[in-house]
């Protein structure tokens, strides 16, 4: 196959400066996070390039969406095949891609996951779980989340998610009772807890709200084993086993969301390998396609499905999307991804420990394989967050040629974070590093600018 980079025929990617204008005229901006100050041309593993030649590292994988790394020629060479034979098939029909990628995730899929439902994004794939859980408790409404937890932007997914400041959309949101998980570095019961005592406590607290919080049956509890976007927050392991013996004891359905950490981002295929524990409903996105949208619904044998017409969407079953996760599991078994995001993991985080005893500002630094999250503070006794300074490392780091991540939007978060493709190199990571190390010593010598 040629690629259009080297062929020279490249419709569609390059205009004039007005066309460019007018088109971001047009553009109504997500709401999601600060413009990004240049425009993509083309990419290549961990590094991306913008239409002026210059390189960036990138940490965020695209959303952590590009585990395998940028346009990594298995997906293309796969994806231009089945584009040329047909491109878009409606849910009713069988495809051969989608029975294979069926059958490859229910023999990936921990416990008794055996059964697939796809869909495009996460937030859609968060809903159909939710859907499922109410199947299977008989219409039951009400959900558990966790705080800090983020599952989407749909009305449903807000709902389960951390409370947005700003939050317009309350009169479409269910019912749902959050509660405290264990973010150890900030109790949510406050100082002087060991991790044990904290796991403990939230798993009362729990109980508590099972018990008494809730009008009406619950439907299940859904959470994410490591928590991404609202803060790059790890569980200490038995807290896992505990909501899953409480799930049990109360008959709730533990939806575990591993729309970050599958697909070997935490140096396991899923967190549920890591923590040896199996939730009743699994749900998978962003790594899994390398690049293209596809999301899943991984369900327990025990557990009922849809009924017809529960959960249908157009293009649920796109083809190049099928195709591109065969190809991406493919990857990260023929080029040993898991060891590889384990090792730079230990790479990475080893150095940045290391780092905070000359960094004031480094409060804590989290997160096995490349699933880093770096917390910032203002001062390490009163662990004042240091957003605004969390957002200026994120901004200038763009200038520098790294792309950092940030916790929540918009300037909400102040954790940074550090979660590259895993075929990042060790000179791109110490590139990473020192990019780091000199933005925090301009921090702590001269504050931020005004
Ligand atoms: C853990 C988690 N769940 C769900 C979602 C929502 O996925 P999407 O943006 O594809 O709807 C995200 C997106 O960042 C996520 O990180």
């Amino acid at each position: 196959m040629t690629s259009p980079l080297t062929s020279g025929l490249a419709p569609y990617q390059t205009a004039s400066e007005e066309d460019l204008a007018a088109g971001r005229r047009a553009l109504m901006g997500g709401g999601v996070a600060g413009q990004a100050a240049f425009i993509v041309d083309h990419g290549s593993g961990a590094v991306v390039v913008d239409t002026e030649g210059r390189e960036y590292i990138d940490c965020t994988s695209q959303a952590w969406s590009l585990g395998i790394g940028y346009a990594h020629p298995r997906i293309a060479a796969a994806v231009a095949e089945q584009v040329y034979r047909y491109t878009h098939i409606r849910t009713g029909f069988e495809t051969v891609p989608k029975l294979l990628l069926a059958k490859r995730l229910a023999e990936l899929a921990p416990g008794d996951l055996k059964r697939v439902a796809f869909t495009l994004s996460g937030s859609d794939a968060i809903e159909g779980a939710m859907k499922l859980a109410m199947r299977n408790r008989d219409g039951a409404s009400t959900f558990l989340s966790l705080w800090e937890g983020y599952h989407g932007r749909t009305f449903g997914t807000l709902a389960v998610s951390w409370p947005h400041p700003d939050n317009i959309f309350g009169r479409w949101m269910g019912p749902v009772v959050r509660v405290p998980a264990p973010y150890v570095y900030r109790n949510p019961f406050g100082e002087g807890m060991t991790a044990e005592e904290c796991v403990d406590a939230c798993i009362h607290f729990t109980r508590q709200a099972i018990l008494h919080a809730v009008d009406g049956p619950i439907a299940g509890l859904i959470m994410e084993p490591f928590q991404g976007n609202g803060g790059m927050i790890e569980f200490p392991p038995s807290y896992h086993r505990k909501i899953r013996e409480l799930c049990d004891e109360f008959g709730l359905v533990l939806i575990w969301d591993e729309i970050q950490t599958g697909f070997a981002r935490m140096g396991a295929m899923f967190a549920a390998d890591l923590y040896g524990v199996v939730p009743d409903i699994m749900v998978i996105g962003k790594g899994l396609g390398g690049g293209f949208p596809i999301s899943a619904i991984l369900v327990s044998e025990r557990l009922r499905g849809f009924k017809p017409g529960d959960h249908s969407f157009t293009h649920a079953h796109f083809p190049p999307s099928m195709v591109a996760a065969l190809a991406t599991i493919d990857v990260i078994e023929a080029e040993g991804l898991i060891e590889r995001c384990r090792q730079m993991g230990t790479y990475f985080t080893t150095r940045l420990r290391a780092m905070q005893a000359r960094h004031p500002l480094m409060g804590d630094v989290r997160g096995p394989g490349l699933m880093i999250g770096i917390e910032l503070v203002r001062d390490r006794d009163t662990k004042e967050p240091a957003r605004k300074e969390a957002a200026w490392v994120v901004r200038e780091g763009m200038r520098r040629g790294v792309i950092f991540g940030e916790s929540k939007y918009l300037g909400l978060g102040n954790i940074v974070k550090i979660k590259p493709p895993f075929v990042i190199t060790e000179p791109q990571a110490d590139r990473v590093l020192a990019v780091l190390d000199e933005l925090l010593t301009e921090l702590e010598t001269r504050g931020l600018p005004s």
